[in-house]
């Protein structure tokens, strides 16, 4: 790609995301209430073929945890993945930090003692804590969330799973791993100088920059000491591009984990 090019695409972007809020769960908060208001009307980024996605990721569900245990969906967003779970396991909670977030999938999803949907920081161990008192040992299901949090806040993340889990629980991650740096992403997105795809335009002006998440970042997160790794590959994540209902697949990791 020429030179000119590129510094267009940098310098839109930089325009485009000057008004996402400082702190992130601002942000998170004022995206899914603009979705579920509809004044962000595009299809959410990484919602692009939730139907098939979700039977790959119950299918390792079944593979890779108790299924007799809850199961608890991290940062579910709009909780169609909570949904898809509940086929396979006794009872799901979604959590997600945005409230928005969490009254949508309640709207859509929700069926009280079976699919439950509760607003809370998973980063906080009192989160955690609450969870285990609640449910004892359950799995957790994390997709596309651990790539959207600075390393520290993985990492609180992962110990809040640890109390979470227990002995018998697993914790199971899927999350886009595109190689390459931030404008490599962009343009494996659609994106060049010229022009944005609409649903990747609106992540950018209301989100905080994703970064990625393979084996090394799983690797700090989830330290050997602390973590047994049971089985980890590659896929790929649906995203909802180009925007006429196709979808585009990106890069991904999943791994399956167990506390020590
Ligand atoms: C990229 S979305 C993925 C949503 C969903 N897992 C999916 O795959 O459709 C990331 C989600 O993580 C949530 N999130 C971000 N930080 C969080 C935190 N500290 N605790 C709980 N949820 C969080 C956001 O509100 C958002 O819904």
């Amino acid at each position: 790609m020429p030179l000119a090019d590129s510094i267009r695409l940098v310098s839109r972007v930089a325009i485009l995301s000057g008004r996402v809020p400082r702190s992130p769960s601002t942000a998170w908060e004022r995206f899914w209430a603009g979705i579920a208001e509809g004044t962000l009307p595009e299809d959410v980024l990484w919602e692009g073929d939730p139907r098939s996605e979700a039977t790959e990721h119950v299918a390792r569900g079944i593979d890779h945890l108790d299924t007799s245990l809850p199961v608890v969906d991290v940062g579910c967003g709009s909780g169609w993945l909570s949904a898809a779970l509940a086929g396979a396991f006794p009872r799901v909670l979604g959590l997600d930090a945005s409230a928005a977030a969490v009254d949508l999938a309640g709207r859509h999803h929700g069926e009280p003692g079976r699919i439950d949907f509760l607003t809370a920081d998973a980063t906080d161990p009192e989160t955690s804590e609450r969870l285990h008192g609640q449910l004892g040992d359950a799995n957790a299901v994390v997709r596309g969330v651990l790539h959207v949090l600075t390393p520290a806040k993985q990492r609180a993340l992962a110990a809040g799973l640890r109390t979470l889990v227990g002995t018998r629980g697993r914790v199971y991650l899927v999350e886009t791993n595109v190689p390459g740096n931030g404008l490599g992403y962009l343009r494996a997105l659609g994106a060049s100088g010229e022009s944005i795809p609409a649903p990747l335009a609106q992540a950018i002006r209301t989100l905080p920059q994703p970064g990625h998440f393979g084996p090394a970042e799983r690797a700090r997160a989830f330290p050997e000491e602390q973590w047994r790794l049971e089985t980890e590959g590659s896929t790929a994540l649906a995203l909802a591009l180009p925007a006429d209902g196709s979808h585009l697949r990106v890069p991904a990791y999943w791994a399956v984990a167990s506390a020590r």
